[in-house]
């Protein structure tokens, strides 16, 4: 994991003299906010410009067939129970600028999420819980490399049944499809993934927590849940292939990649958050 900001790196020609090129840029990047945060998060067109102007970086460090997935939270105007648009439209920019495809859209649903915007949920009970983010999967290419059978997911009780029935009612259906004799029976050791993922945010750090609280490090607040970079590195990556992620925060993509067996590389402005990184790998590396 280096130290510093990702487009300093990426600039100095550092990552450049790696004989070898990113296959996945998987990232989740400081959100565009109406207050500062800590780390100094952008707002307005501003933020628009400077993401996009990360786009240029990527592609330079991007295998041919590789792909960059943004992750990003919705924000909403100050003061008023009205979303703000600089989410979207920064994508969009993020893609039309840099002449990206979007090959797919996700959303990561989390339960587990806190009521949030307090003042409208909580309070006046005028909105719901803000509980997804958009996952953007982009890439210079139409066709980037991707396996949806390296993240099936489990059968339905109703298709477990029929898988061990081994029968069903084929024949054409209301809607004039016609479902063949055995279209249904072949057991591929999982359904195919929907495009609508849901994680909670509240297992798997317990190490990483107990390692920052024992060396008196803030934790990481904005850290993702383990299954959701583990679903796209499988998804687009193969075992020895190379992921990077340039906000890297608590480098929960770094443990993800290395817990798969691929090499990564992290950049974060954050030497705290660095260090508290470090609690990830304790129980690998000892
Ligand atoms: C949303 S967080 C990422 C959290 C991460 N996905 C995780 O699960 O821990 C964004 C991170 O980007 C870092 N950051 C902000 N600007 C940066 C920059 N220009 N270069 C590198 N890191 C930056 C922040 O310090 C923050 O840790």
């Amino acid at each position: 994991m280096l130290e510093g900001k990702a487009e300093e790196i990426i600039d100095r020609n550092f990552m450049r003299k790696f004989d070898r090129k990113v296959d996945l840029i998987f990232t989740s990047p400081p959100y565009p906010l109406n207050r500062k945060k800590k780390y100094g998060n952008f707002s307005g067109q501003e933020y628009v410009d400077w993401l996009c102007a990360f786009g240029p970086l990527f592609k330079s460090l991007l295998n041919p067939k590789g792909s960059i997935v943004i992750e990003m939270g919705n924000s909403w105007e100050k003061g008023s129970p009205v979303m703000s648009t600089l989410a979207l439209k920064s994508l969009l920019e993020f893609l039309e600028r840099n002449e990206l495809h979007l090959c797919q859209e996700f959303v990561w649903n989390n339960p587990a999420k806190l009521p949030s915007p307090a003042q409208w949920v909580n309070i006046k009970r005028n909105r719901v819980k803000d509980s997804f983010t958009k996952i953007w999967w982009m890439s210079p290419v139409k066709d980037p490399k991707a396996d949806n059978r390296n993240v099936l997911v489990e059968y339905s009780d109703s298709m477990k049944k029929l898988l061990k029935r081994g029968s069903y009612n084929s024949g054409k259906r209301i809607s004039q499809h016609n479902i063949g004799e055995k279209s249904f029976l072949t057991d591929n050791n999982g359904a195919i993934s929907g495009s609508v993922l849901t994680y909670g945010n509240t297992v798997s750090s317990d190490s990483y927590l107990k390692y920052c609280r024992e060396k008196n490090i803030t934790p990481h607040p904005a850290r993702m849940p383990y299954k959701l970079a583990e679903f796209f590195i499988k998804f687009l990556t193969k075992p020895d292939d190379l992921v990077y992620d340039p906000f890297g925060g608590s480098n929960l993509t770094g443990f993800a990649a290395e817990s798969l067996d691929r090499y990564w590389i992290s950049t974060e402005a954050s030497k705290e958050y660095i260090l508290g990184s470090m609690g990830r790998f304790e129980n690998i590396f000892s």
